[in-house]
């Protein structure tokens, strides 16, 4: 079982859905409330986990109830919780998600997260560097991300950088990551306003794979520029949806999928989670993406 190893955030996410989302300065009633278990780092472990990688987090939770649901949860789901660490006095990340018209919108209070130091990646170098892949994003401290992605390329430990929330990138992270996946709202974001997305893409080959909600995932194979298409379902949910993908992109490729093979993997992990409400609590098994052989592409 191949290993990945994320260095990331951990938050706790407070969904409303709703069939309007509010305007400034309006107030409308919703439909439902759920308190359920989040971050992009966390959901990108628990996404490697259920796809098949042996997972583990590294980060950081408040001493608080929302710190013990966290920790709890991605125990139930297979990942080392050994390497997350309990902050004193300052609260658990948390996440106000709205769900509506068919997609959300989201605000996160960093809490502990940001709490996460070069120090912390020091000492837990050694099951760092014992990854088959590491996977990064933006919430935590930027100067922790650029540590983390130049100890691993030192060290020929991939990364695989998703860039979220956006921020423009330093070149140096760049060139330490292995793999960037941005959308294409992060990708004029992380890189500068970006004119053509081929010409972009063709800069960067293999490397960084925008992902395009139904037009598909799109990158640079050295050769030729290539289109994965997405699937056709019934969107309930996309939280969550870019970090199933990357979990899922992980996973095949810590079990030796090449590059186009784990995109598709990752895909199809991807439209399954939307069918469902929840970052993690959408997000399929390796069993439930075989079950799904049926899906159909999007044209
Ligand atoms: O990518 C979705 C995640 O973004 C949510 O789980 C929320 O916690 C925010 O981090």
């Amino acid at each position: 079982m191949g290993r990945a190893v994320v260095v990331g955030s951990i938050n706790v996410d407070l969904v409303f859905t709703s069939d309007v989302r509010p305007k400034a300065g309006e107030t409308v009633l919703g439909t439902t409330f759920s308190t359920i278990p989040g971050g992009k780092g966390a959901n990108q472990a628990v996404a490697a986990s259920k796809l098949g990688a042996e997972s583990f987090m590294i980060g950081c939770v408040g001493d608080d109830s929302n710190g013990e649901f966290s920790i709890n949860n991605l125990n139930s789901m297979k990942v080392d919780t050994s390497f997350i660490e309990k902050i004193k006095g300052i609260p658990t990340g948390v996440a106000n998600i709205i769900v509506a018209e068919q997609d959300n919108s989201i605000i996160v209070i960093p809490g502990a997260n940001y709490e996460i130091t070069i120090e912390t990646i020091d000492k837990y170098k050694d099951i760092i560097l014992s990854a088959d892949i590491v996977l990064l994003q933006l919430e935590i401290p930027m100067k922790v991300v650029e540590y983390t992605a130049k100890l691993c390329r030192n060290n020929n430990v991939r990364v695989l950088l998703n860039p979220a929330p956006a921020l423009e990138l330093p070149q140096s992270l760049i060139e330490d990551a292995s793999y960037i996946t941005p959308n294409e709202h992060e990708l004029n974001i992380i890189l500068g306003k970006q004119d053509d997305l081929d010409e972009t893409l063709k800069k960067y080959p293999n490397k960084v794979i925008v992902t395009m909600g139904s037009k598909g995932v799109k990158y640079f194979d050295g050769s030729e520029l290539k289109i994965v298409p997405s699937f056709k379902v019934e969107v309930v949910d996309t939280t969550g949806a870019g970090d199933t993908f990357c979990g899922g992109l992980a996973a095949a490729l810590v079990r030796g999928d090449s590059l186009s093979e784990a995109i598709m993997f990752a895909n199809k992990a991807a439209a399954l989670s939307i069918t469902k409400l929840g970052a993690q609590s959408g997000m399929p098994t390796l069993e439930e993406i075989m079950k799904n052989e049926e899906l159909k592409i999007n044209n």
